[in-house]
């Protein structure tokens, strides 16, 4: 496969075909040919071509589920000798020992020491429903608190959590009740205009006054089951908290007996420099969801949760696909790929960082560059000292770099994400970098104008 982005008439003439039927057979949802108008037919690492053969460097991961990049030669090998064995036995009804090994690499990360257990799933939002049955049913409390920007999935429980954009509960109201949004500490944007970069436990203590002084006075805490939480919420704009705020929370809860559960879908499995993302803070939660990236590619996603906190008796919950054994042969390969790339993650995560810094510097309409390992965001905005959101120099943004062989997808209001796979090189970096340049000053103009 060619290895350098090369892109002609975008969408191609086969590509324009797809599509034409694809509008008259597939459900419209969140596709988006105006400004990713690609439809992919392989990929190998970070490399994409295209159904006319236009290749792509890949900053998307696939939607960060891609974490060893397109087609990793051991997942495919994993998953071919699991295929020819067993393609499916119901995980939830029976034992499989598959199930064991990666529960087993899961809990050799889990962050409260000995014991613990895992619940596999299928996509994140089931993670997400999981959790707030599992809380309800071990605290025998229905109320929840969760942060605005927010993104724990789409179906109807999961989706009264998830507070990223409008558009995502627009006709659906009611969904669950009981669930109360509070800011997240923001520290590029928040309700007290307070720059969190330098005053970081100022705004810490903001947000843990309002849940303590607004949010308890009409939610009696000790009715509220859990809090659900990002570790750097993703969908919402990658946004990273201040280090103190998650021993803060994890004081609050423990104070009330609320469970702690951080949504680790996006962000866990190594994309930032640590396996859970939430390592990073020195606190622990009670449940951990992650998705994405574990299953290589294939539907996998679940909570390792610390003993006592889940099911005691056999019957409470159940699910045919839940743990598929093929993606859990992926899980496994991905798992220990993950672990063994942490360094590589951390030290290339900061190159990534000092080059989007680089390429961002004397623009002030990037208003933001922020991130941890690789899990990286420009925020764009139309005037730095406002800093009012500019999504549509965001949407052209990414329409150019596309249109320059570079994937990247947008997050929050008006950010773009740059989450290249873990064991992406320098090299690609660099080809990343010069796409951007050149979009950023197409878009923006030239550097300093
Ligand atoms: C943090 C987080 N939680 C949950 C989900 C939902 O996952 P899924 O799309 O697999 O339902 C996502 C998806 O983007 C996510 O980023």
């Amino acid at each position: 496969m060619e290895k350098r982005p090369r892109v002609g008439e975008l969408p191609g003439p086969r590509a324009r075909e797809i599509a034409g039927e694809a509008q008259r057979l597939i459900a419209p949802l969140t596709q988006d040919m105006e400004h990713l108008p690609i439809i992919p037919e392989r990929g190998e690492g970070p490399w994409l071509v295209d159904v006319d053969g236009n290749v792509f460097l890949d900053f998307s991961s696939g939607f960060a589920v891609s974490s060893l990049g397109h087609a990793h030669p051991r997942i495919v090998e994993a998953v071919k000798r699991q295929a020819e064995k067993l393609l499916h036995f119901p995980l939830h009804d029976f034992y499989l020992e598959q199930a064991n090994r990666v529960a087993s690499k899961l809990l050799a990360h889990n962050p409260w020491g000995d014991g613990g257990r895992v619940l596999f799933q299928n996509s994140g939002a089931e993670a997400s429903e999981v959790a707030m049955k599992m809380a309800k049913h071990v605290r025998g409390r229905a109320r929840f608190l969760a942060f605005y920007g927010a993104f724990h999935g789409r179906t109807q429980g999961a989706l009264s959590l998830t507070a990223s954009k409008w558009a995502q509960q627009a006709g659906y109201f009611p969904t669950v009740p009981g669930v109360v949004h509070v800011p997240y500490p923001n520290p590029y944007r928040n309700p007290w205009g307070i720059d969190g970069y330098e005053e970081p436990d100022e705004l810490v203590s903001r947000v843990i006054s309002f849940i303590e002084d607004l949010v308890f006075r009409n939610n009696p805490p000790h009715e509220i089951a859990a809090v659900f939480f990002e570790p750097i919420q993703g969908e919402g704009g990658y946004i990273v908290p201040p280090s103190g705020f998650f021993r803060e929370l994890r004081r609050l809860a423990d104070a009330h007996g609320i469970l702690l559960v951080d949504d680790e879908i996006q962000m866990g499995l190594g994309r930032t420099g640590r396996f859970w993302a939430i390592e990073h803070y020195g606190t622990a939660p009670d449940y951990i969801l992650f998705g994405k990236a574990v299953g290589g590619g294939l539907p996998l996603s679940g909570i390792v949760y610390k003993e006592g906190m889940g099911y005691s008796e056999y019957g409470y919950h159940s699910s045919t696909f839940g743990g598929n054994i093929v993606a859990l042969a992926a899980a496994e390969i991905v798992i220990g790929e993950a672990e063994r790339l942490l360094p590589h993650v951390e030290e290339t995560g900061r190159y990534l960082g000092r080059r989007l810094r680089e390429v961002a510097e004397g623009r002030d309409k990037v208003g933001d560059v922020r991130g941890l390992g690789l899990a990286w965001a420009l925020e764009f905005v139309r005037n730095p000292r406002s800093k009012e959101p500019d999504p549509e120099a965001r949407d052209r943004f990414i329409k150019e770099a596309v249109r320059r062989g570079l994937i990247l997808i947008g997050c929050g209001d008006s950010a773009v994400r740059f989450i290249p796979p873990l064991n992406v090189g320098r090299e690609e970096i660099d080809t990343a970098m010069d796409i951007v340049e050149k979009a950023l000053d197409h878009v923006l103009g030239p550097r300093g104008g």
